[in-house]
């Protein structure tokens, strides 16, 4: 073998940059092996959805920055293939690596596996059983495609071999999302507050492009203000919806934030009561920490934070909000725990297994 090998990895949200940033530096940690090149998309593109995470997580500018930008679905995926295509083509990286769930993973995963490259798929196999959420077609797609499927729980394994996905492309090597949190938890720092208080995030098309949907969750957070205070940092899907509805909630306990970075955001989790959440990945960070979580939807593909973590389904139901505050307490006496490899070292197992392999074929 010539030279270090390529590894190409793409991120193009919010979400992504936790997962990734680990596998990232842990290729570049192994420099005499591996030449990492990381290309951004522009999925996200608000400094507050998407630098600040760059800064924060010490990634730095990405190598590429395609620069795609909002759209429908079709159009931003086709955005992502077009602009990745021709860089493939000139990198002829070994791999392409694609974390989550989101339109950036699989548009990248599919121009990479047209042209022939090898595709690694980090969190592979989580499974809503939900064809109607977006990240449920992305993620069977990206799985169908992917040379090697990155798993960080044990379910995944299931629904991947039902799928029909070779054994030995399955990799459990757990969570590099929790690996970002380990390493930046002494930097994370709850807030100084006596008050008990819930964070909110609610930003999934099915909750908050329904305007009487957002108008029940909105109700159900203003009348448990007057309980604990309820701290929203509002994603700007859901901040452009609450415009168009004209809903404009106030109530003394209730804070609407702009969108926060990963430090603040974590700090505010770590030191919550509870959170609520429709969110993915909050509720494996909610586990990791040990907090209450509530999803405000039907299904979860991440069923390992309700089995043995701190998650609760509440269903897409914004009338239960109000149940929240007593279901806390509930909660907090359950016991819970942390699934395996959530350790803070998955992505030194993402990259053992790259190191192991003598092709990506
Ligand atoms: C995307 C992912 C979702 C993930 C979420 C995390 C898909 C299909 N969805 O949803 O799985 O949970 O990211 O945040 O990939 N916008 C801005 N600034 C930005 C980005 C978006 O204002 O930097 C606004 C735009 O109005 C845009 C809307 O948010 O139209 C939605 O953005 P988009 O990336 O399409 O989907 P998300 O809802 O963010």
């Amino acid at each position: 073998m010539s030279g270090p090998r390529r590894v190409v990895s793409v991120v193009g949200t919010r979400p992504n940059f936790m997962k990734t940033a680990p596998v990232v530096a842990e290729l570049a940690r192994r420099g005499d092996l591996f030449e990492p090149v990381l290309v951004h998309t522009g999925q996200h593109y608000d400094d507050a959805m998407s630098q600040i995470f760059l800064e924060e997580l010490a990634i730095g500018a990405p190598d590429h920055f395609l620069d795609v930008g909002s759209g429908p679905h079709g159009a931003q995926t086709a955005r992502v293939m077009e602009r990745l295509e021709p860089l493939l083509v000139e990198l002829e990286p070994e791999l392409v690596l694609v974390p989550g769930d989101v339109n950036s993973t699989l548009a990248a995963a599919l121009t990479a596996a047209k042209l022939n490259i090898s595709v690694g798929h980090i969190e592979a196999g989580l499974r809503s059983w939900d064809r109607t959420m977006p990240e449920e077609i992305n993620r069977l797609l990206t799985d169908q495609i992917s040379d090697h499927l990155f798993i960080h729980s044990p379910e995944a394994r299931d629904n991947l071999l039902r799928e029909g996905r070779p054994d030995a492309a399955i990799h459990a090597v757990g969570n590099t999302m929790i690996d970002t949190l380990v390493a930046m938890r002494s930097r994370i720092e709850a807030p100084a507050t006596d008050r008990p208080y819930l964070v909110v995030t609610l930003h999934r098309p099915a909750l908050v492009d329904d305007p009487e949907q957002l108008r029940a969750a909105f109700a159900g957070l203003e009348s448990i203000a007057a309980d604990m205070d309820v701290l929203f940092p509002v994603h700007p899907r859901t901040r452009a919806n609450m415009a168009a509805a004209g809903v404009e909630p106030s109530a003394p306990g209730l804070q609407l934030l702009d969108p926060l970075g990963y430090l603040d955001f974590l700090g505010l989790v770590s030191g919550a009561a509870g959170v609520l959440t429709d969110s993915g990945g909050i509720q494996e960070e909610t586990t990791f920490l040990g907090i209450p979580c509530f999803t405000l939807r039907d299904t979860t593909e991440r069923p390992v934070t309700v089995e043995m973590g701190t998650n609760t389904l509440l269903g897409r139901r914004p009338d239960r909000i109000p149940e929240v505050p007593g279901l806390i307490e509930e909660a907090r006496e359950r016991p819970a725990s942390v699934p395996e490899g959530w350790d803070g070292h998955a992505a030194e197992r993402v990259v053992d297994v790259l190191t192991r392999a003598e092709t990506y074929a």
